[in-house]
């Protein structure tokens, strides 16, 4: 019989990294293969790496963890994270484990359309433009669908709308031309991410755009700012103390008001969902740009997650395109990406979307509580002890005793630094050195 995710996740972060693998194929999560696979390092074989980029010289490889305890929208899940930097996972899984015992997470998508833009830089005639590709859209729109996008439309998918649009070039305005024309193809991409089908589709309508309007196409191109699906996450604490969820609203507060504070609140979130991105073999860099853009279309550069006390609750919310692929590209190929959609039984691209949207909110959950409370060096700092330990250069039997001195020097003076470890360490190899009084931390 198969065991729950709350059945191994008791105490997994205690457990050796054979031993957690074990666990997670009493799951059924993970195969015998896949956990051998994962234990002797993940993909080698070069051929794959030199399928997806150019001038192949070998792989980067990144840890890859698995944050506990989630439940989102009433379901138990192990979420995949590959990431480099120390205390993500373990702050992902202790508030995922908070928000287990005293709350919900729910999450949904609004909208399917992304969008492509055909550029006209100089529209001599904005009016006539605007009109010919508008009485001419379905005709348009079934072409591009016939000879692009019937892969698609036969999933329920495809090209749906077209838009015209005029920016205004400013200063940047010709003789008589004030106007670049854009035209915005919206197409439903169903699993897929969709940036070449909307890129291909594009491409094919310059000549027929061109053609209807007697203007020029300057450039067409897929937009990141997908303010057409956004995917949205909504975080209830019930049994919360009034205190905490007051500092976290104010905290919440500053990065919504302050562009300074917002960047950072948003790459806390982003430490949730960048690391699910990599390990199910996602282009980051597009939801990256996305977000970001999203977060300042007020004309101002602001949070992308909102918290508020109401009544004895403390809600929050995240809201963000966050466009995700779960069929083509490195997620089908990858066989680490394969096997980190499999454990989240990932169904369809707006599943992904949706998890990493609600641990994106909950990653930033966790920050605010531990700025708002102990300040996060604390618990950072010890975790990162182990990693000064080897930075400093200890063998692995002087490890207990130098992060056991480490972790004093930590309580005393609130900081520690690598300089502290490479003393400690000397001290530990010769103690002669403490009696002469050389070392004092
Ligand atoms: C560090 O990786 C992330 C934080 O700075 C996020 C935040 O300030 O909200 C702790």
């Amino acid at each position: 019989m198969a065991k729950s995710l709350s059945e191994i996740f008791k105490g997994f972060s205690k457990l050796t990294l054979d031993q957690r693998l074990s666990a997670l194929k009493d799951t059924l999560l993970l195969t015998a293969e896949e956990a051998k696979y994962l234990k002797e390092g993940g993909m080698k074989d070069l051929s794959l790496g030199e399928k997806f980029i150019e001038n192949v010289i070998g792989y980067f490889q990144l840890p890859l963890g698995i944050a506990t305890h989630f439940k989102i929208d009433g379901e138990d899940y192990a979420i995949p994270m590959a990431v480099e930097e120390t205390s993500i996972v373990a702050a992902a899984s202790k508030t995922a484990k908070w928000v287990r015992d005293n709350g919900t997470i729910r999450t949904e998508v609004v909208g399917n359309h992304i969008i492509g833009q055909i550029q006209f830089s100089h529209v001599k005639n904005p009016e006539n433009f605007k009109k010919e590709i508008l009485s001419q859209k379905n005709y348009l729109i079934e072409i591009a669908n016939r000879e692009v996008a019937f892969g698609l439309v036969r999933r329920g998918g495809g090209v749906q709308d077209l838009q015209v649009r005029f920016v205004d070039r400013e200063e940047h305005a010709a003789e008589n031309v004030q106007f670049m024309g854009v035209v915005h193809v919206l197409l439903d991409p169903v699993d897929a991410m969709g940036a070449n089908i909307i890129n291909q589709v594009c491409e094919f309508l310059k000549q027929p755009l061109e053609h209807l309007t007697s203007e020029k196409v300057t450039m067409c191109i897929l937009s990141n700012l997908v303010d057409t699906k956004v995917t949205r996450a909504t975080l209830v604490m019930e049994n919360i103390e009034p205190e905490l969820a007051s500092k976290i609203q104010e905290a919440s507060i500053f990065a919504e008001q302050d562009p300074y504070r917002a960047a950072t609140n948003n790459k806390g979130v982003l430490n949730g969902i960048d690391p699910i991105l990599i390990a199910t073999g996602n282009d980051w860099r597009a939801v990256e740009a996305g977000i970001h853009a999203y977060a300042a279309r007020s004309g101002q550069y602001r949070s992308i997650t909102r918290w508020r006390k109401e009544g004895s609750t403390l809600v929050g919310t995240f809201e963000a395109p966050l466009v995700v692929g779960t069929v083509g590209g490195v997620t089908a190929l990858h066989p680490t990406a394969k096997i980190a959609m499999k454990m989240m039984k990932i169904q369809n691209s707006n599943h992904l979307s949706r998890i990493c949207a609600a641990v994106g909110l909950t990653q930033n959950l966790g920050a605010l509580r531990a700025l708002t409370t102990i300040g996060i060096i604390e618990g950072h700092m010890k975790l990162h002890i182990r990693n000064l330990s080897l930075g400093a250069g200890a063998e692995e039997k002087e490890m207990p005793l130098l992060q056991k001195k480490l972790e004093e020097v930590l309580k005393l003076r609130k900081r520690i630094s690598l300089s502290h470890a490479i003393e400690a360490l000397k001290e530990i190899r010769d103690p002669q050195k403490k009696d002469s009084g050389s070392f004092s931390l």
